[in-house]
């Protein structure tokens, strides 16, 4: 990897190398096939290099990608007798993950007799081979029990990590102000960087009620501690297997997820995480609204309350959520047939950055006669407001309405009305903001 991105002149400074490195090992490790060419640009976004630019980068590590079917075996999981896997290293079966501590070694005597298979990533430099230095996680990390954990910290710092729902309702009892994290993305940066103190964390992580991912009849159940890869890959998922009217939202969700956030943040980040901190230009909260997710709420006594998305965002950083209460799941609807969901983001840079404007869509229709009359609809921007704003006179006007050129320039003008920034609004560019939602 170090030779191929040198070679294409990938890295100059070397500042940024070691991420794009250990993004494309982490890629390579864990997948059972050669990558795509696709997989390996997402998997990159979240390193940010500011000498070489993209290309080289990306020119670098496409040697990696599969192109053609014909130069591959078809082996795939399925075909894998009983104990075998894929062996990430090789390509080849082998046994090497199921006798676990010493992989590496089994791997390359398996694969090298069976298969004539030499190493690929031969250094020229020290002559070692890439199965040489081969790390393995940590198995004791992965034999270890979870039990639930109380730590203290400096400064009388409290953190819980209960496995409980209900130790995690009586712990919200005991600390009402007790602020919940699952991978810490945003409390992190809270307390290191602007240094607000938490006196009580309780990590929600390893809650099974918070972490369901169920497909349903009418739709998908999200716990509020799912990861958002999770997520991703239960959409990609979806979207394979049910109708494809059902899924316009997913789709949306996919492309909206795609631009914020490397791989490595959203492992760890959660669905639940993002909504609650209500960011004004929160790129997932105009699509929950505008897709009518309903959020399901417990409080410390265990009575659950729903409410739609809609009416959950109150104010700037400001939700629905009293202090005894936490989310437990979102659930997100099937779309209907003739019901489309499609997302909006305008940002500076296109992966990893913060919107200037974004947006969601949804508009169900209706055939009377001829005519597809527009039913319902709910159109969400973010980064015009303090929260995520519904135009709600714009969807007074549309339905109802022929879905034709006439309703949206009638739409445009609404939309004005609705989305209304001052000259001061805070974040400036306010032509160039107006000038997207129109
Ligand atoms: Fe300098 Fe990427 S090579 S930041």
């Amino acid at each position: 990897m170090k030779e191929s991105l040198a070679r294409s002149h990938g890295s100059q400074c070397g500042f940024c190398t070691p991420g794009f490195i250990m993004s494309m090992y982490a890629l390579l490790r864990s997948s059972e096939l050669p990558p795509t060419e696709e997989q390996i640009e997402e998997c990159l976004a979240g390193n940010l290099c500011r000498c070489t630019g993209y290309r080289p980068i990306i020119d670098a590590f496409q040697v990696f990608a599969k192109t053609d079917d014909a130069f591959y075996t078809n082996t795939s999981s399925s075909d894998l007798q009983s104990g075998e896997f894929l062996c990430p290293s090789t390509g080849k079966p082998c046994s090497c993950k199921s006798k676990g501590l010493n992989g590496a070694e089994t791997c390359k005597k398996s694969t090298a007799n069976e298969h004539n298979y030499e190493p690929v990533s031969y250094s020229e430099v020290d002559g070692s081979t890439y199965t040489d230095k081969e790390l393995i996680f940590p198995p004791e990390l992965l034999l270890r029990k979870l039990t639930p954990l109380y730590l203290n910290g400096f400064g009388g710092l409290k953190w819980f990590r209960p496995l409980k729902i209900q130790h995690l309702l009586e712990l919200k009892a005991k600390f009402p102000d007790a602020k919940l994290v699952v991978g810490n993305t945003e409390v992190g940066i809270e307390m290191r960087l602007k240094r607000i103190q938490y006196k009580v964390l309780i990590s929600v992580a390893h809650v099974p009620e918070l972490n369901v991912l169920h497909v349903k009849d009418d739709g998908l159940e999200i716990g509020a501690a799912v990861r958002l890869s999770e997520l991703l890959q239960m959409f990609r998922k979806v979207i394979n297997e049910r109708a494809a009217h059902e899924t316009s939202s997913c789709k949306a969700f996919i492309e909206q997820i795609k631009w914020f956030a490397g791989t490595q943040i959203k492992n760890v980040a959660c669905v639940g995480g993002n909504i609650c901190t209500a960011s004004p230009i929160s790129d997932l909260n105009p699509l929950w609204m505008a897709a009518g997710a309903k959020f399901q709420i417990i409080d410390c006594k265990g009575n659950i309350r729903t409410i739609m998305a809609e009416n959950f965002f109150l104010g700037y950083r400001k939700v629905d959520l009293t202090s005894g209460e936490i989310l437990l799941s979102i659930f997100l609807p099937w779309t209907r047939p003739f019901e489309y969901v499609k997302e909006f983001k305008q940002a500076h840079r296109r992966d990893d950055d913060i919107a200037i404007v974004n947006a969601g869509m949804r508009v169900f229709l209706e055939e009377k006669g001829e005519d597809l009359v527009v039913s319902d609809s709910l159109i969400v921007y973010g980064g015009v407001a303090p929260l995520s704003l519904s135009a709600v006179k714009t969807k007074e006007f549309i339905i109802g309405k022929n879905w034709d050129q006439e309703l949206l320039q009638g739409a445009l003008k609404f939309l004005e009305i609705d989305i209304f920034l001052k000259e001061d609004a805070p974040g400036g560019m306010v032509e160039f903001r107006k000038s997207f939602n129109t």
